[in-house]
């Protein structure tokens, strides 16, 4: 992965944001997601609480099965809690209607998955559009704002071919002007680079830090790739229900060790 990201000369400026004064985005309060099979409860989340702060670049870890995905879809909109409160800047998810939640989502959320999710009936130029114009702004200024992100993504020139044509890698990259066409603070991308050749996961990685520190976005990934990490700005494990940060572990493995020595 070092590779691509460090040979790049446009990704100099990506690393670490100064985090100085940086507000809250996305504010988890005893945040709970049990599941239910049969008579079984299962708690995939137990009463998480944590803050992730504008612009950040924030990655999730954890095992397969760990809830990385389930926390994408709590914040983005597409799954509800069983518990405690999701607040995105001064919204509280966790008090709107299924209609309310819809808007939300169509308004302030880029999501970009594994396997790139375009609809196959539409040109690339359309699947880039459309989340312009569910937002109900003019067609003409979501195609210049489209184009305008294909160059970015260096697909210009693919602008009227359909997804099947496209390479995983291409699609994917589509994929992320989809998700940052209509300037949604928040990007949700879950294993982006999961379906992907370690080559070319390491473009369409590169691209989408470029993309969303450019434009000031936040960006919270779960990923199994243990090399994003040294872009990130936040690591949190998912481990056995709660969201534990890196900071918080080395904190605690001090404490263990002060109080061993001490
Ligand atoms: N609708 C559902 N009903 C019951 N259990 C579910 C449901 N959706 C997810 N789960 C369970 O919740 C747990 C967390 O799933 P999730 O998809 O969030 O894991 P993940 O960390 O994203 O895993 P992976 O790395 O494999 O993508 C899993 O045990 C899964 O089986
Ligand atoms: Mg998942």
């Amino acid at each position: 992965m070092s590779s691509n990201v460090s040979r790049s000369p446009s990704l100099h400026r990506i690393g670490k944001n100064t985090r100085a004064q940086q507000p809250p985005i996305v504010r988890l309060l005893n945040l709970t997601k049990r599941y239910e099979e049969g008579a079984v409860s299962h708690a995939i989340l137990h009463t998480v609480n944590a803050e992730m702060l504008e612009g950040d670049f924030v990655v999730l870890l954890g095992k397969s099965g760990s809830g990385k995905s389930t926390l994408l879809n709590l914040i983005g909109g597409i799954d509800v809690p069983s518990d405690g409160e999701i607040w995105v800047r001064d919204t509280c998810l966790t008090r709107l209607n299924e209609h309310a939640l819809t808007l939300f989502r169509r308004d302030n959320i880029g999501f970009i998955f594994q396997f790139f999710n375009l609809i196959p009936t539409l040109t690339v130029l359309e699947n880039i559009t459309l989340p312009y114009e569910l937002r109900g702004r003019g067609r003409r200024e979501g195609e210049k704002a489209a184009r305008a992100l294909l160059d970015r993504v260096k697909l210009a020139d693919r602008a009227n071919t359909y997804p099947d044509r496209l390479s995983g890698g291409e699609q994917q990259r589509v994929a992320l002007a989809r998700a940052l066409v209509h300037e949604p603070q928040l990007i949700l991308a879950d294993e982006p680079t999961g379906n992907l050749d370690e080559e070319t996961g390491e473009t369409v990685l590169a691209l989408l830090l470029e993309l969303t520190r450019d434009m000031g976005k936040t960006l919270i990934m779960a990923t199994h790739n243990p090399e994003v990490v040294a872009y990130a700005d936040v690591i949190y494990h998912i481990h056995e229900g709660k969201l534990v940060s890196e900071q918080d572990s080395a904190i605690a493995t001090d404490a263990t060790s002060t109080s061993a020595r001490g």
